[in-house]
C-alpha cells in the first residue's frame, strides 16, 4: 500500500450524473493527505458547481483552457507538470473517445497530452454506451496508452438500466489509488489475458443458451494478476461483477465473439488463462424474430452447432506467437484422469482442475480447492500440486504463483 500523503492529484470531472460523487471523492482524497486541484469540463458544471469543489479542496477550480486570469496564475502546462496523478472521475464515453484520439479541445484533454503523471480513470455511463464496440475500442486504446481504468461497476443505473457502467464508489477509487496495480511486482512487464464468465448464445432476439458461471474465479485471477503488477486484459462474458482495479475489461456475449477477442489479444500476451465456461454449442441459425409457441406440436427441436474451442485455438498458435496457456477443468468424477486428458488434448501448459460435485465449491461459490497439473519438458508425467480449500482470491494467488514459475521455466529453456 502506498500513501496519498503529499501526492498531487489533479481530479478531472466530466459530464456524468456520477459527478455528484466526485465531491465526496475530492473530500476523501484531501482527508488521505493528498493535494487536490480540480478541472471540470463544460458539461460537468451542469451536474455540480465549481464552487462546491472549490469549497472542498480550498483551491480555485479550473474550467477553461482559454482563461486569461487562470493562465496568469498557474498556466495549463504548469498545472500538467504539477500533477503526480491525473485522476478522471467520472470519465464519460465522449471524454474517453477524445482522450483515446489525442484531442486537445478543452482544458482536461490538453492536460492529458501535456502531463507525464500517472493516469487513472473511473468510467461512468449507460450500460449500452459502455458495451458499445466504439467505447470498448477506446477503453482498450486508453489502457494501451497507460491509463489505469477503474471499473465500471455493474448494477442499477440512474437511467433505470441494469448493467456495467456505474462509477466505482469514491472509497473504492481511493483504495485503488493506494493499492498495488501500477506498482512494481513479480509480474511487472508481463501481459496476461484471461477469459471469464459464461457465454450467451442467442436462440432468438429474446432467448439464449447460457450456464451458471458467475465469473468469480476469472475475476479473482485478473485482480491477483494486476496486484502482482501484470498488465491484465479480461475478456468477460455477461456477469454482474465489478472490474478489478487496474484491469482492462473487454465485454463479449457469444463464444464466437470471445474466440475472436482471445485470438486477437493472445498473440501479444505472455500468458493466456481460459477460465470462461464457454457454451459448447450455439443455435445453428438464431431466429430473426421471437420463436412462437405452436399449438400443433408438443415438442420443439433446436438445431445446435459446435462452438470453437477457444483455448485449444490459442494453444495451437505458432510458437512465436503462443503465450503460456492455462486452462480449467470442472469435473464431477475421475478428476485427475479427465484433467490430464484435457491438458494433452487441448495442448495446454497447465490446467486447474476442480471437483464441482463437492458442496460449496466451483460454480457461484466463494471457495474452491484445485488440483494444479502442468506439462514438464523432462517427463511424460505432469507436475502436480493439490491446494487446500481456499477463498477464490487465495486460490487465484496460488495459481498465479505457479503460472509465474512455469513462465520463468519456459523463458529459461528458450
Ligand atoms: O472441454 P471443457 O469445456 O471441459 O474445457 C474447459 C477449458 O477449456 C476451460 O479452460 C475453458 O475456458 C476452455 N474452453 C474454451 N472454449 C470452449 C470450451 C472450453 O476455451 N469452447
Amino acid at each position: 500500500m502506498s500513501s496519498l500523503l503529499g501526492q498531487r492529484i489533479l481530479l478531472g470531472i466530466s459530464a456524468g450524473i456520477a459527478a455528484y460523487k466526485s465531491a465526496h471523492l475530492a473530500r476523501l482524497l484531501k482527508k488521505s493527505g493528498a493535494e487536490v486541484r480540480v478541472v471540470m469540463t463544460d458539461g460537468a458544471q451542469a451536474f455540480i458547481t465549481p464552487l462546491t469543489l472549490q469549497a472542498l479542496t480550498g483551491e480555485a477550480v479550473r474550467t477553461s483552457l482559454l482563461d486569461p486570469d487562470a493562465e496568469a496564475g498557474m498556466g495549463h502546462i504548469e498545472l500538467a507538470r504539477w500533477a503526480d496523478t491525473l485522476l478522471i472521475a467520472p470519465a464519460t464515453a465522449d471524454l474517453m473517445a477524445r482522450l483515446a484520439h489525442g484531442h486537445a479541445d478543452d482544458l482536461l484533454t490538453t492536460l492529458n497530452l501535456a502531463s507525464e503523471a500517472r493516469r487513472v480513470m473511473a468510467p461512468a455511463m449507460n450500460q449500452a454506451m459502455w458495451r458499445h464496440p466504439a467505447t470498448q475500442r477506446n477503453a482498450e486504446q486508453l489502457a494501451a496508452d497507460g491509463w489505469q481504468l477503474l471499473g465500471p461497476d455493474a448494477g442499477d443505473q440512474a437511467c433505470g438500466d441494469v448493467g456495467p457502467g456505474r462509477m466505482l464508489e469514491p472509497e473504492e477509487i481511493v483504495a485503488a489509488l493506494t493499492s498495488a496495480p501500477g506498482e512494481r511486482g513479480p509480474a511487472t512487464g508481463l501481459t496476461i489475458t484471461l477469459t471469464a464468465g459464461p457465454t450467451r448464445e442467442p436462440l432468438d432476439p429474446v432467448r439464449y443458451l447460457t450456464n451458471q458461471s458467475s465469473g468469480k474465479m476469472g475475476y479473482a485471477l485478473a485482480a491477483s494478476a494486476a496486484r502482482l503488477g501484470a498488465r491484465v486484459r479480461l475478456i468477460s462474458g455477461p456477469v454482474s461483477l465489478a472490474t478489478p482495479p487496474g484491469v482492462e475489461r473487454i465485454d463479449v456475449e457469444t463464444a464466437e465473439q470471445m474466440h475472436a477477442a482471445a485470438l486477437r489479444l493472445a498473440v501479444d500476451s505472455d500468458a493466456f488463462i481460459g477460465c470462461a465456461a464457454v457454451a459448447d454449442y450455439r443455435a445453428a441459425a438464431p431466429a430473426a424474430h421471437k420463436l412462437k409457441k405452436r399449438d400443433d406440436a408438443d415438442g420443439l427441436t433446436l438445431e445446435l452447432v459446435k462452438n470453437p474451442d477457444i483455448i485449444a485455438a490459442v494453444a495451437a498458435l505458432p510458437a512465436t506467437e503462443r503465450p503460456l496457456v492455462v486452462g480449467f477443468a470442472a469435473e464431477t468424477q475421475e478428476l485427475e484422469r479427465y484433467a490430464v486428458d484435457k491438458l494433452t488434448r487441448k495442448g495446454l501448459d497447465m490446467i486447474v482442475a476442480n471437483d464441482v460435485s463437492l458442496a460449496g465449491q466451483g460454480f457461484g461459490a466463494d471457495h474452491n480447492a484445485a488440483l494444479l497439473l502442468w506439462r514438464r519438458a523432462d517427463s511424460t508425467t505432469p507436475g502436480c500440486h493439490q491446494t487446500a480449500t481456499l477463498t477464490k482470491a487465495e486460490l487465484a494467488d496460488t495459481i498465479l504463483r505457479h503460472l509465474l514459475e512455469r513462465l520463468i521455466a519456459r523463458q529459461a529453456s528458450e
